[in-house]
């Protein structure tokens, strides 16, 4: 490893820690006043979300909303555009997306659930924002570095590097204080309390205010680990290794049967030296609240087979209400069609809202 490399991790290493820290610490808050917080987050529509996502994410956002945090989840579908070339089924998926979210028990009287593209004004705050970065700094950004290098050699667009100002006005627009994310996305929030705090520095508050247009928002990040592919690799739907939350239980059964394994009849929990059943061990673990190493335990020398049977009979159990849920909403299409039209509606009021404060304090307000 070069120095320089070595300087990226450790500071990446630190910032890390920092964040998991202040964690820690919003999640005693919430415990005593949810209402201070404003949570935004959200996916972009490339696919159907599968137990990673669930068990990373989705499940972490319900617990919140159930806390009493205000929740606001976006359909990221221009950052679909960031890295291919078409938009693909776009507008298929992200009713999928939004049916995911309603069936894992996103409550839709309380979230504001909206796709950005259908936000006018949060998507002008990108052209103040860019006013307030450098381009070294945007060709510094981990995130536009690991998914250029993921792009293999096509040549940069616009949108790919500048997309972390646009994710900024994601979050900034709803006045948002947590984003629960994955460590993958600190850079981002890095950059997006960057913006806050220069937008206040340079363009100033609206007429008579004493507090900033925006807040300085946190990540929050999960204390859930993070599972593995069926094959070991990341979890993925390029690499088919996924069991989707829409799957049925069969298809489910079929998949985890597939699932990479080792000689080793004997089950234990040891993820430096057998990865794929530790992974198989954690999804199991996660689907029924215990502990890895009691689950290996219990099976013993029942072997891969077994190890994979109490994997698909915990999963699909845990599974079942969501997917009967998702089959519901699937024959009423009308129903997600409204939520999302309901959380674009509110979120144009807010973005609007926000909009007004910065043309006051850029002194634009004709
Ligand atoms: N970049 C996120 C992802 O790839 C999606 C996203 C877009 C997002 N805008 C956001 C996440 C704002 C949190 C906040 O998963």
């Amino acid at each position: 490893m070069g120095f320089e490399e070595t300087l990226a991790n450790a500071t990446s290493d630190a910032s890390y820690r920092r964040s998991r820290e202040t964690s820690e610490k919003i999640h005693a808050k919430i415990a005593e006043d949810p209402s201070q917080f404003r949570m935004l987050t959200g996916d972009r529509p490339t696919g159907n979300l599968h137990i990673g996502h669930y068990f990373g994410s989705l499940s972490n956002r319900v617990k919140l909303q159930q806390a009493g945090v205000e929740t606001w989840i976006l359909v990221a579908d221009y950052q679909v555009i960031t890295d291919r070339d078409g938009t693909g089924p776009i507008r298929e998926r992200a009713y999928s997306l939004v049916t995911d979210y309603l069936a894992a028990g996103i409550d839709p009287a309380k979230a504001t659930i909206f796709a950005h593209s259908q936000v006018p004004a949060l998507n002008q705050l990108m052209l103040p924002f860019l006013s307030l970065v450098t381009d070294a700094e945007l060709r510094r950004n981990p995130t536009v570095k690991a998914e250029l290098e993921a792009t293999e050699g096509r040549p940069l667009s616009g949108l790919l590097l500048t997309y972390p100002v646009h994710q900024a006005a994601d979050i900034l627009f709803c006045k948002a204080n947590i984003v629960p994310v994955g460590k993958d996305q600190l850079p981002h929030l890095e950059q997006t309390r960057v913006i806050a705090q220069r937008f206040d520095r340079r363009y100033g508050r609206p007429e008579g205010s004493d507090t900033p247009v925006f807040p300085s928002p946190q990540a929050l990040l999960s204390d859930s680990g993070t599972i593995l592919g069926l094959d070991g690799r990341k979890m993925s739907k390029s690499f088919g290794n996924t069991v989707d939350l829409g799957m049925s239980a069969d298809e489910t059964a079929k998949k985890i049967r597939k699932a990479v394994t080792d000689s080793d009849r004997f089950i234990t929990y040891d993820p430096e030296n057998r990865p794929e059943v530790a992974n198989l061990l954690t999804i199991a673990a996660m689907a029924t609240g215990r502990g890895q190493a009691e689950i290996a335990e219990e099976i013993g020398n029942g072997g891969g087979g077994t190890l994979k049977n109490y994997v698909t009979e915990t999963l699909n159990e845990l599974l079942a209400p969501l997917r009967e849920r998702r089959a519901e909403l699937e024959k009423d299409p009308e129903i997600v069609r409204r939520v999302l039209a309901e959380g674009i509606e509110r979120a144009n009021d807010q973005a609007n809202e926000t909009l007004r404060e910065v043309r006051e304090a850029m002194n634009m307000a004709y």
